[in-house]
């Protein structure tokens, strides 16, 4: 009897196939998690993957950064040539290919492709990151903390010994490298990247394909999507990092991924890596609350009203739609994904999984002394840290979408700061000429995709958000101002700022530069505001601080415990920007009752969805011509598979990572979470949560027969 049980529940086992969750370290899948992958299917070794001593999969995969912060991975990539050829998402190439359109070439519109390499397009301040190795340093950073030191002493300490970590693995190298946290700062590893950053725009479909469903079909399956888009990464003739120039060779990478053109089906083995930004999957019921409560709720709502006011000024002209094109798609990305979290946070009763773990917690903690000493006040600490900063957290919220929903204000402030350098005598003419300069550059970059209209329409509805929701004792200087000199209206504020302000216009900015008047500037309504902002936004840290500090602390004394509580379990840190693998499998979902979805699309889904043209779910001619021949060889036969869906955990960053086969090929590129699911990044949805790709097969056909860019083709390695 007892025997047959054990069987039962084996089998039973089996067949619940159980996702994987875990956005896993690479330095450790040899030890946690290869044996589990083979199990499931997979042909390498995590040699293969990742070693110190020989190139491996590793190589091929791609963080893109800014110059500014390369190690806050916006998007994910992979190299899928010899020659530097880099694979990503349409959405994450959207701000280059939005930076290159115009009126007159619209390759939002129409997409574009380089048919030789001198036709691509440079993209200043793009970095491409790649992993050399890490390491885990733990050990080195741990002996110089304890519980006792302050959060400041610890925080001054974390960033001393980094540095000296850091500086040791990458002197005389040409690499970069970072010590990051892991596990709410229990743990810490040391990340080795050589930045590349020359990265140019190769080819991207027009968005109606590249972006097809738009905000409706964001964040859902079943999805119709070829959200994808190339670039490729340059390097100095001696293979190094070096920034744009014309003598630039094309990267000769350690590793790319040979391309299938193969096909998927349910059940086969899939693993992604690439580079997920946050999650949050140790927080605690309070702070689950102030993320639905607060975070959420405010940002859906404030960003609801802002992107009205975007939608309104882009259905005007043109320009003003290429314009705003990137800044509305990143704003309503977010304003879905917090509705949709939230409905799935309930849904999926999230908080009563998180009050369950911390009573098995409590129950742990209660059980010994020696835990209850240490660990015996961490919930009610993280309690009273949110309970004390709640209506400060309300303001910051608002700070942030509200305050900061305009632009002119933020570009104030900053160009602002060196403006009375051009009026003060004891500044040299040619410093004065050198000023100049750099605050016209700026300009030009600020002016660029910016509308006056559309800027002042935000002023006016946002800054009134703010007065209305926000405690009047949390108001800044401008909000007060505004309600006693235009008593509120804030209609006529933003008039009178339209027409007074030398910041919301480029011709009335660069008009000021030619003959500064600095006295100007301390009255100008969008440098007051601008600089009222920033007052506000230090205050509210100031009073945060230590209700931050007792947050911070707990959290990483709880996930400390919970680590310990359960010594055997393989733990996964948190999404933090760094490189990560996840595995798992292609396979279909049932959303909810009586719903059962496939895990595959195809091109007559694209037909089936198509609406008018200009609309979200238009269709190009040419598309509708390609799909009536049916000519899918090699990529399909009767039909053309567009997205496919796998039970990987993945995260916003992992956006055009690679999604890899057992063998070691490309398969896909990842693009989407599911909204039943959105509560992912919180708690993991073991059965509900899926990761929407873009089948290889589709993104083939597409540079193959719809753009006819047969170089590329052919500089892939294409798996048949
Ligand atoms: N939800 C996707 C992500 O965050 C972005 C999808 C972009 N597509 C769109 N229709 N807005 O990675």
């Amino acid at each position: 009897m007892k025997k047959l049980l054990i069987i039962t529940i084996a089998l039973l086992s089996l067949s619940v196939a159980r996702a994987d969750e875990g956005m896993w370290l690479l330095s450790k899948i040899k030890q946690l998690n290869i044996d589990k992958m083979q199990e499931m299917g997979f042909k390498l070794t995590a040699e293969d993957i990742y070693d110190v001593n020989k190139p491996g999969i590793k190589d091929a995969i791609v963080g893109l950064g800014n110059a500014g912060r390369p190690f806050r991975h916006f998007c994910s990539g992979e190299i899928i040539s010899p020659n530097g050829l880099l694979l990503t998402n349409h959405h994450c190439g959207f701000g280059a290919i939005q930076s290159h359109s115009s009126v007159e070439h619209d390759y939002l519109a129409d997409g574009f492709w380089a048919y030789k390499m001198e036709d691509e397009l440079t993209n200043p301040g793009v970095t491409a990151s790649i992993l050399e190795r890490m390491e885990d340093v733990t050990e080195r950073v741990n002996a110089l903390l304890n519980d006792n030191m302050s959060e400041m002493d610890r925080n001054i300490v974390i960033d001393s010994i980094s540095a000296v970590i850091v500086k040791e693995a990458t002197q005389g190298t040409q690499l970069s490298g970072q010590v990051q946290e892991m596990f709410e700062g229990n743990q810490f590893f040391l990340f080795l990247y050589t930045i590349y950053k020359d990265v140019r725009l190769v080819g991207a479909p027009p968005q109606s394909m590249g972006k097809f469903g738009g905000d409706t079909d964001n964040w859902m399956w079943p999805r119709h999507t070829a959200d994808f888009s190339m670039f490729r990464i340059y390097t100095a003739p001696d293979g190094s990092p070096a920034e744009y120039s014309k003598d630039n060779i094309p990267l000769k990478p350690k590793h790319y991924l040979p391309v299938s053109a193969k096909g998927i089906k349910d059940g086969d083995f899939a693993m992604i890596m690439g580079f997920p930004g946050t999650t949050d999957r140790y927080t605690t019921s309070y702070g689950l609350e102030n993320t639905m409560d607060v975070t959420n709720d405010i940002r859906y709502k404030v960003r609801t009203v802002k992107l009205e006011v975007m939608r309104e000024g882009m259905e005007k002209d043109q320009k003003t739609r290429i314009q705003y094109a990137s800044k509305y798609a990143s704003c309503a990305n977010y304003w879905k994904y917090s509705f949709e979290q939230n409905k799935a946070l309930k849904q999926l009763n999230t908080m009563g999984n998180k009050q369950a773990i911390e009573k098995r917690f409590t129950e742990w903690v209660n059980a010994d002394p020696a835990r209850k000493a240490t660990y015996g006040n961490v919930l009610n600490d993280i309690q009273k840290g949110y309970a004390d900063m709640r209506n400060y957290a309300v303001a910051t919220a608002y700070v942030q979408e509200a305050l900061a929903g305009p632009e002119a204000h933020l570009f104030a402030y900053r160009a602002g700061r060196m403006i009375p350098d051009l009026c003060d005598k004891t500044v040299t003419p040619e410093e004065k000429a050198e000023i100049k300069e750099a605050l016209k550059e700026m300009a030009k970059a600020f002016y660029k995709d910016f509308n006056t209209e559309v800027d002042a329409k935000l002023f006016a509805k946002l800054f009134k958000v703010y007065n209305d929701k926000v405690d009047a004792d949390l108001h800044p200087d401008i909000i007060d101002f505004i309600n006693k000199k235009f008593k509120g209206d804030y209609d006529k504020f933003a008039n009178q700022l339209k027409t007074s302000s030398i910041f919301m216009n480029e011709e009335a900015f660069m008009a000021f530069l030619e003959k500064p008047d600095c006295k100007k500037l301390e009255k100008d309504l969008a440098y007051r505001a601008g600089k009222s902002f920033y007052e506000m936004w230090i205050k509210l840290s100031a009073y945060t601080g230590e209700m931050q500090e007792k947050i911070t602390k707990g959290d990483r004394l709880f996930v400390r415990g919970l680590m310990e509580m359960e010594p055997e379990k393989a733990w996964a840190p948190n999404a933090n920007s760094t490189i990560r693998l996840t595995y798992g499998k292609v396979g279909s979902y049932k959303p909810r009752d009586a719903v059962f979805y496939d895990y595959y699309t195809t091109l007559a889904g694209v037909i089936e969805k198509e609406g008018p043209k200009g609309g979200e779910f238009e269709v190009p001619a040419r598309l509708k011509e390609l799909y009536a021949q049916k000519d899918f060889a090699p990529y399909g036969n009767e039909y053309l598979s567009v997205n496919f869906i796998t039970d990987n955990d993945i995260t916003g960053g992992n956006s055009g990572s690679g999604v890899i086969n057992a063998e070691g090929h490309l398969i896909g590129t990842a693009f989407d979470g599911n909204s039943e699911a959105m509560s992912g990044d919180i708690d993991f949805e073991e059965n509900l949560q899926r990761c929407i790709n873009l089948d290889t097969r589709y993104f083939l056909w597409i540079v193959d027969k719809y753009a006819g860019a047969k170089n590329l083709i052919n500089e892939m390695t294409i798996i048949k």
